[in-house]
């Protein structure tokens, strides 16, 4: 292997490549950087790439925003002469983007072998846009690092060769635990405390207003019991600006880079999201996790961690922020191999092909 290629392309692409990208780098290997450019703003990219020190992307493919058509039409169109002018052994894409199921489409049209990282995950709801990602991704890659021993059963039973397959941990977490330090050190004075942290930005959440009102309508209420902080998601400040939401304990902020956000997540009394990696988090933190989803393509942080699934059912959020008030939150366990060490294993694998 002389030379591997990483497409990366939106905020929770960041923070798994850059911990491969470090250990590939001991290795010796060529490595390549694309940023497809589908998240562009200074909040949403450059300063995680600060914080996680990443290296400059030797291209920038400028997509920007449009319909999931456009976006991934424009990086299958961007990236396709780029890897014919490096030529990389193989390509590693990320999780479950546009950007990442644009790439490994063009991969596998030049008969590049594609690396998918964070392979395996189904949530088995295909009106989710990154079910769609994951499973076509998957299917296209020649190697797939898997998180967890769910995400090796999905892909057995979807007929995928077990060779393939490679357990690696978690990728995510290894940012995590190398970052856990500055998080710790890093002032949160200005912020309230006792806090619960928030961060709401799925589709099915927030591009209908009626979903989006009765999510801040639940907040405003569980305000009252404890203070919120809300970095809000560019998609979902969209559609607030539509309405307005005013409460004087619910604090909506821009945001936050990594490790301010980290700074937040393990202070926090509890957590309400609907990220994926966030559930992930927040399990190996210890701190308990609300997702307001009906279904979750990270089991494990619910078998064994910290996470709850409450749906859209408001009544239930609430109570399970009472309950955690109450000294009742989940207790868990750190799923096997996220260790901080997952980035490494994948790192030794490619040096054995
Ligand atoms: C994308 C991922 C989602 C991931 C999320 C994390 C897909 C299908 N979805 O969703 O899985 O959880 O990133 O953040 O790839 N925008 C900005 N500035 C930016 C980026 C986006 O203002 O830097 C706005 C644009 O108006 C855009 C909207 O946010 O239309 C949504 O961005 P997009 O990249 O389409 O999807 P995300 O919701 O960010």
């Amino acid at each position: 292997m002389k030379q591997v290629l990483h497409v990366v392309g939106a905020r929770p692409n960041f923070m798994k490549a850059a911990p491969v990208l470090r250990a590939i780098e001991r290795h010796g290997i060529r490595q390549t950087l694309v940023h497809t450019g589908q998240h562009y703003d200074r909040n949403m990219s450059d300063v995680f790439f600060n914080q996680l020190e990443m290296p400059e992307p030797d291209a920038n493919l400028g997509v920007g925003s449009g319909s999931h058509a456009q976006q991934t039409a424009e990086v299958m169109c961007r990236l396709e002469p780029v890897l014919l002018e490096y030529k990389p052994d193989l390509v590693l894409v990320y999780g479950d983007v546009n950007s990442t199921v644009a790439a490994a489409l063009v991969c596998s049209k030049l008969l590049i072998p594609v690396g998918h990282v964070e392979a395996g995950l189904r949530s088995f709801d295909l009106t989710m846009p990154e079910e769609v990602n994951r499973i076509v991704a998957d299917r296209l890659s020649d190697l797939l690092f898997t998180p967890s021993e769910d995400g090796d059963a999905h892909l057995l039973q979807e007929g995928i060769a077990k060779e393939k397959i490679h357990r690696v941990g978690n990728v995510m977490i290894d940012s995590l635990v190398r970052l856990l330090p500055a998080a710790k050190n890093c002032s949160t004075n200005g912020f309230p405390q006792p806090l619960a942290l928030v961060t709401i930005h799925r589709p099915s959440n927030v591009d209908n207003s009626e979903n989006l009102k009765k999510i801040l309508d639940a907040l405003i209420g569980i305000s009252h019991l404890i203070e919120i902080v809300f970095p809000v998601h560019p998609r979902t400040r969209q559609r607030i600006n539509g309405f307005g939401c005013h409460a004087s304990r619910l604090h909506l902020l821009d945001p936050l880079p990594y490790i301010e956000f980290l700074a937040l997540q393990i202070r926090a009394a509890v957590v309400i999201t609907d990220s994926g990696g966030i559930q992930e988090e927040t399990t190996y933190l210890g701190v308990p996790c609300l997702t307001v989803r009906e279904n979750t393509e990270r089991p494990v942080t619910v078998t064994i961690g910290t996470n709850i699934l409450v749906g859209d059912d408001k009544k239930k959020l609430t109570a399970e922020v009472k309950s955690v008030l109450d000294g009742k939150g989940k207790k868990g366990v750190i799923p096997p191999l996220w260790d901080g060490n997952a980035a490494e294993r994948i790192a030794d694998i490619l040096c054995h092909l």
